[in-house]
């Protein structure tokens, strides 16, 4: 509901706003440079976001920068650490509009290996959820209700298994499927549990075949569905396995949804580099 969305980022972004100067400890005058999220996004949003920043950097009279939401995401995995990343590096955002994988042979520098072909991977998550009788956002329902339940649905894999794209609307249809089969006989916990076993399990096949191609010393995974724990571990375990000394970069779970500071980082790479 853009407009409804539009609303609420008036109403709000301005105590938003006096809580981050507050929370930061600091104050306009302080500031050096205004960066905001160029795209993509729901673009009234973004537009709300980016008029704010502009008469901030107009007022103070400090540049901008404008930095890409996915970029950030990748780069949400660098907030309050000590370690670097190596590079080549392979980036996998999973998130509730995109799925995609990126090499980066330096910072900033972003080539697209793979994306989804329809369905991002959180979309498939808040869909089964609504299916289910949940709201918005469906991850973290999935999550707690995966905790109580078997992998015991046999769900399928996506078809276009030699690509390094993604499918997810395929897995979405079943699940459909099985609630309109199976009504209120359906085990929401066990297909909660099965559900996140195949994304887990498809999202390593894929990682791996692009682990194969680039060879990466480093693999960062960033965006909203990686502040899964099932998938964190699962993910990390299996990367391990086909790399002991690789480095595996994924941000604390506060930094994993969309947030701020992996814009305020990202605009620091880009000032820096
Ligand atoms: O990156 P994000 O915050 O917003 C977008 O850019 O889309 O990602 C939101 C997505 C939603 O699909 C949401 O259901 C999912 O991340 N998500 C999770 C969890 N927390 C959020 N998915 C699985 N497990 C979670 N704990
Ligand atoms: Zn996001």
């Amino acid at each position: 509901m853009p407009s409804l969305a539009a609303k609420l980022h008036l109403k709000n972004i301005q105590k938003v706003l006096s809580m981050a100067l507050s929370e930061g400890k600091t104050s306009p005058e302080k500031i050096n440079y205004i960066a905001y999220t160029e795209k993509p996004g729901l673009i009234i949003c973004l537009q709300i976001g980016k008029i704010v920043a502009e008469t901030f950097s107009l007022y103070l009279n400090k540049p901008l920068i404008p930095v890409n939401h996915l970029e950030g995401h990748i780069y949400a995995s660098l907030i309050n650490k000590k370690e670097e990343w190596e590079f080549p590096a392979l980036a996998l955002i999973i998130s509730g509009g995109h799925t995609q994988i990126y090499q980066l042979n330096n910072h900033l520098e972003f080539t697209l290996l793979g994306e989804t072909l329809d369905d991002a991977i959180g979309e498939c998550l808040d869909k089964s959820a609504i299916l289910l009788g949940y709201n918005y956002p469906g991850g973290p329902i999935i999550e707690k209700l995966a905790l109580k339940g078997k992998n015991n649905y046999k769900l399928p894999f996506p078809k276009n298994d030699e690509s390094l794209d993604f499918s997810f609307s395929g897995l979405k249809s079943e699940i459909s499927r099985l609630i309109s089969k199976e009504k209120e006989n359906i085990n929401a916990n066990n297909l909660a549990c099965s559900l996140q076993h195949i994304l887990a399990e498809i999202l390593v096949k894929k990682l791996k075949k692009a682990w194969v191609i680039a060879r990466p010393k480093t693999i960062i995974i960033g965006g909203g569905v990686i502040a899964n724990n099932f998938l964190r571990n699962h993910l990390t375990k299996n990367i391990k396995k086909w790399d002991k000394e690789i480095k595996i970069f994924i941000p604390e779970i506060k930094y994993s949804t969309d947030n701020a500071a992996m814009i305020g980082i990202l605009a620091y790479y880009k000032i820096s580099y």
